[in-house]
């Protein structure tokens, strides 16, 4: 073997044992730090109005200060911009200051929840908003096959696809503001008819994926198809080396 040609080989093994060390690296540095809820419905893009009701009353850095102190996690249902633009007009506004922060807490289970979990729960699922007795804010669970739905006594919502699901987070999407009794019972809102959203059913995320996780995957695997590239450039090095 000629001098250059050794150099050569050289560098394409380090540079293939670089790819591996680097593709192996990736999956690791997603999990630092704690959830922040507000970054995450923002990947979501259609939660505009939740993050302003999380930050309007201040739930937003509860939650985070929560997820930080707690074991247990939390689960988190968050209506779409859609959902919010169903509710007749004024429903928000009409409540005072307290009522919207027992709005938005009625959305948080003071546990992770996973999908498989919606299955076996036992009705009244408790919320970060308190009594769950009939009259005050009870949410039960309905579920079928894959479809899992949440009832209020006042309405009904469809949980959709995971936006989150991290080892103390989970985050749904629901196609409706989850209107508990306790607010809203006496008055019976009337939400405008809802169009159908077309949304995946929950259980057809592959279960503890998320966004992150996804796109984590994509690029550490591309990593490993280009150590592929390399190892196969080094393969053919060696036999055009043997064939000299
Ligand atoms: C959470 O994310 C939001 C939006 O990206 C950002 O404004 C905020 O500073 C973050 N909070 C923390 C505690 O990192
Ligand atoms: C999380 O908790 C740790 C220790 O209790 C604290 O040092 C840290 O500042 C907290 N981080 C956030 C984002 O609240
Ligand atoms: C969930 O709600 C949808 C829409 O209201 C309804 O068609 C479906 O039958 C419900 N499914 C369950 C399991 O309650
Ligand atoms: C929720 O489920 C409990 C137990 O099955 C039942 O007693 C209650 O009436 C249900 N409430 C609503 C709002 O569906």
């Amino acid at each position: 073997m000629t001098k250059p040609f050794c150099f050569m080989l050289f560098l394409l093994l380090v540079s293939l044992l670089h790819c591996i060390k680097t593709s192996a690296q990736v999956p690791a540095a997603a999990l630092s730090g704690p959830p922040n809820i507000t970054a995450i419905l923002e990947k979501g893009g259609q939660f505009t109005s939740f993050i302003r009701l999380l930050e309007n009353t201040q739930q937003d850095d509860q939650i985070n200060t929560q997820l930080n102190n707690s074991n247990q996690g939390l689960t988190v249902f968050a209506p779409t911009d859609n959902a919010f633009a169903n509710l007749k007009s004024g429903t928000i506004n009409s409540l005072s200051d307290q009522q919207k922060v027992q709005l938005v807490q009625f959305h948080i289970l003071p546990t992770s929840m996973s999908t498989s979990q919606f299955q076996t729960a036992s009705n009244p699922l408790r919320t970060q908003a308190g009594n769950s007795n009939d009259g005050e804010f009870p949410l039960n669970v309905t579920t079928s096959g894959n479809q899992v739905n949440l009832t209020t006594g006042v309405n009904e919502a469809t949980v959709a696809n995971t936006v989150f699901s991290g080892s103390n987070l989970a985050v749904y999407q629901v196609d409706q503001v989850l209107l508990p009794l306790d607010l809203f019972g006496s008055q019976a809102p009337a939400p405008a008819p809802s169009t159908p959203e077309k949304d995946v059913p929950v259980a057809a995320t592959p279960k503890g994926s998320s966004t992150d996780a996804s796109v984590d995957t994509s690029r550490a695997l591309s990593l490993n198809h280009l150590a592929l590239t390399m190892a196969s450039s080094a393969i053919s090095a060696f036999a055009a080396v043997s064939l000299l």
